[in-house]
């Protein structure tokens, strides 16, 4: 059974780790992700952007899909199914369609717009039970089409946001989604620090989880992040692996690619993915 983030997110800010979130795009990748998600016995996050929500047929059909495979894959694990920064008008759909957990993106609205909205949808999420990520501050690069330049959140207007009854705040601290080009500053770590010393327990969200060094992976954990969002390094890690398998041309015998056997190894390079993030997080083993 799908399960709201709140608890997983609960422990993990208390127990200084992180459960990562994963973005799906079909139904490899979620297998990938569930599977080792049980296999390693960590809490785990399936990301839906609104783009793949197109993609997979809608947003009831990929909570029909999850939910199968929480059945036929026996998973126990605690799983949340969320919507990665949802407009207000995908949060209500996803809310509808039966997700267990919401992001609601309003970062590129005025502060006070976005406080607006976000407490509707904190009335919404907690009548049902469902747990509701919001955003200060946008972050960097470009995520499923939606660009953004990047900023430090305003540790007073975080404030504000985690007042209003939110389970988790995604705060802009110099994080990009994508690759990180070769002059980038880091995290902010002093606005971190700040962010956390205001919103006291909340769990704080770390996107852009590609290509984060380690040890700021680790320093971010310390200072509050307790959910960090992975998506580009399961897309390059299946990309690789697929274009590998095609290079070797194997199944090329007049007949075309099998797509089972074409999806199989990408499949496989996100589990290895899936369990590196789960280790540096240290998550293994808390569900
Ligand atoms: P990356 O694609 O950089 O891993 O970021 C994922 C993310 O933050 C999804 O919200």
């Amino acid at each position: 059974m799908l399960v709201s983030a709140k608890e997983m997110l609960t422990k993990a800010k208390a127990g200084k780790y992180a459960v990562g979130q994963f973005n799906i795009n079909n139904l490899e990748w979620t297998k990938s992700i569930l599977s080792t998600a049980q296999e390693l016995q960590s809490p785990v996050i399936l990301g839906v952007s609104e783009g793949a929500g197109k993609y997979m047929c809608g947003y009831k059909t990929i909570v029909g899909m999850v939910n199968g495979m929480l059945e036929e894959l026996k998973i126990t694990v605690p799983v949340a199914l969320h919507l990665d920064h949802g407009s207000f008008e995908g949060a209500k759909a996803c809310i509808n369609a039966g997700f267990s957990s919401i992001m609601f993106d309003g970062s590129h609205y005025p502060i006070e717009e976005n406080i607006a909205k976000t407490t509707e949808l904190v009335n919404a999420c907690n009548i049902l039970g469902l747990s509701l990520e919001a955003e200060v501050g946008s972050i960097g690069g470009e995520e499923d089409g939606v660009i953004g330049a990047g900023e430090c959140a305003d540790p007073d207007e975080c404030k504000a946001v985690a007042d209003l009854g939110v389970t988790m705040l995604a705060a802009g601290i110099g994080n990009i989604h994508g690759k990180y080009p070769d002059n980038w500053a880091g995290l902010s770590f002093e606005t971190l620090d700040a962010i956390q010393a205001k919103t006291g327990d909340m769990p704080l969200v770390l996107h852009g989880g590609t290509g984060i060094p380690a040890d700021m992976i680790k320093k971010a954990i310390s200072l509050g992040v307790a959910k960090i969002n992975v998506n580009t390094e399961c897309q390059l890690a299946f990309q690789e692996a697929t274009r590998k398998y095609i290079e070797a041309g194997k199944d090329l015998e007049g007949k075309g690619f099998d797509p089972r056997k074409l999806l199989a190894p990408g499949a496989e390079a996100i589990k290895a993915t899936v369990k590196e993030k789960m280790e540096l997080f240290g998550s293994v083993g808390k569900a």
